[in-house]
């Protein structure tokens, strides 16, 4: 959190049905970057130094309100019911804010690009009400700023103004920041005759006037300050985070061959020196570092990777995945809560769950650590330099000694102890000329049935 001389509050207005989402998650809850729009917005008040956080939500959807309530607290919620505009959402924030003294800011839990660094110019005047306005070629259904010179005059909504007033293309963002006094004095004043018969938040720029309160703009990009009202859209607003992630890993010096294919998350940490190829997705909780190489169609979420380690073609690394310094995870491998030391390898076609693999031990290809007994996960350890034969499975708890062999196929169920070899398979027997006998036998058997 940035430290403010003058003390913030965000008021977050998430009331909205979103219906034309025509999904049964509420808007707000639909991720960007994986990460629900609604904490975005959260995260953004954060950064600005908040130290209140009101989420106006409705009362048709509990699970926003248990979501804000989860991360927040009750003291975070008010509730709009029902919804009559945005100026009658910001009311319902008075009786929970009521006591607090500073600047408010305004934002929406549908906004989901909108960063600390886009809002902190809203705060720059400590008096009066400052708008975040934006030019787009689609004006549309958007409220036009009426200005004079730096001064915003008023916010027409796009069904209530002239002609000459819907040619400008300058557009209310809708983010407003204003201290909270005055705030809620205006809102008091607001009225719903209007064409859409709601209390409008953006009347309070006039009657901020009356009063000779400065009104004044400040602009973001169009990107920024972008809604989502549909999967559509939602889809846009996924499009821009990728390309502003892929964009900044590349300044930091990551080595991106398709940016394009590769999917961030919003917490996604990728060192500068770190390769990744094509068709990579990265979920929550992903640590790269410099000079690690993570190859194609590889799915990697809470995991860890240090430098030098290569993952992929086609593995899968799942939370609490660790791997050392040049470990290596191959085709097909899945990895879940296991740390692997400095060269460990696991080349091909494995699971590797809850245990721990020692510095230069060797997972043979199709290697199964056995961690699950249907009630209970069970921990497996493989000491340092350990082999692990091909297609063994290693039933936890149990521990492979450092330096110790397994042999291919084994089911082992008790430790092995440093240094040993142990075989726990079918011991091999031979029968003499037995197959070429019994193959005789049953070509002269298929040749009498032809006849
Ligand atoms: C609003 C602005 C408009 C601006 C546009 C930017 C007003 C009157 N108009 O218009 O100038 O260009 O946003 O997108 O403010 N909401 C509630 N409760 C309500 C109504 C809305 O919480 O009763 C929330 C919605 O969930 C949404 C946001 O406020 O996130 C904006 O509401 P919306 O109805 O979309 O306003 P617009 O008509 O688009
Ligand atoms: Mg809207």
């Amino acid at each position: 959190m940035t430290s403010v001389a003058h003390p913030r509050a965000a008021i977050i207005l998430a009331a909205g049905q979103g219906t034309r989402m025509k999904s049964p998650l509420p808007k707000v809850l639909h991720p960007v970057g994986g990460r629900a729009m609604l904490d975005h917005a959260i995260d953004a008040a954060e950064a600005l130094g908040c130290e209140r956080i009101v989420v106006v939500v409705g009362a048709h959807s509990p699970e926003v309100r248990d979501h804000v309530v989860k991360r927040l607290g009750e003291d975070a919620i008010a509730v709009q019911d029902p919804p009559l505009g945005t100026g009658h959402a910001v009311r319902a924030a008075e009786a929970v804010l009521g006591d607090f003294v500073g600047q408010v800011v305004i934002t929406y839990g549908d906004v989901p690009l909108l960063r600390a660094a886009d809002i902190e110019p809203v705060f720059a005047a400590h008096e009066g009400v400052t708008v975040i306005g934006f030019v787009t070629g689609e004006p549309g259904a958007y409220g036009r700023l009426v200005t004079e010179g730096d001064t915003l005059v008023a916010i027409t909504e796009a069904k209530e103004a002239s002609p000459e007033i819907l040619a400008i293309n300058a557009c209310n963002s809708g983010v407003m920041a204003a201290p909270v006094g005055l705030l809620f004095d205006l809102l008091a004043e607001v009225k719903n005759d209007n064409a859409k018969g709601e209390f409008y938040l953006t009347d309070v720029v006039e009657l901020a006037r009356r009063r000779g309160a400065p009104t004044r703009v400040v602009m973001a990009g169009e990107d920024a300050v972008m809604g989502v009202n549909s999967q559509n859209e939602l889809a846009i607003a996924e499009t821009v985070f990728q390309d502003d992630a892929a964009r900044a890993f590349m300044e930091a010096g990551v080595t991106l061959i398709a940016p394009r294919t590769v999917q961030f998350a919003w917490d996604t940490r990728i060192e500068g020196g770190a390769m990744i190829e094509p068709y990579v997705v990265f979920g929550p909780g992903a640590k790269i570092a410099s000079g690690a190489r993570i190859r194609s169609f590889s799915h990697i979420e809470g995991a860890t990777v240090a430098s030098g380690a290569e993952v992929g073609p086609y593995a899968r690394l799942r939370p609490g995945a660790d791997l050392g310094e040049g470990a290596k995870v191959g085709n097909f491998v899945e990895v879940k809560n296991v740390r692997m030391g400095k060269g460990a390898k696991a080349n091909h076609l494995a699971y590797l769950g809850d245990g721990e693999v020692g510095a230069k031990a060797n997972i043979g290809a199709g290697t199964i650590f056995c961690n699950y007994d249907g009630f209970f996960k069970h921990h497996t350890t493989v000491g340092e330099g350990a082999f692990v034969g091909s297609n063994s499975s290693l039933v936890a708890p149990v521990t492979i000694g450092a330096g110790a062999m397994v042999g291919s196929g084994s089911v082992i169920t008790r430790d092995v102890a440093a240094g040993d070899l142990a075989l726990a398979r079918g011991e091999q027997q031979s029968k003499g000329g037995w197959a070429a006998r019994f193959m005789e036998k049953m070509r002269a058997k298929k040749a009498l049935k032809a006849k």
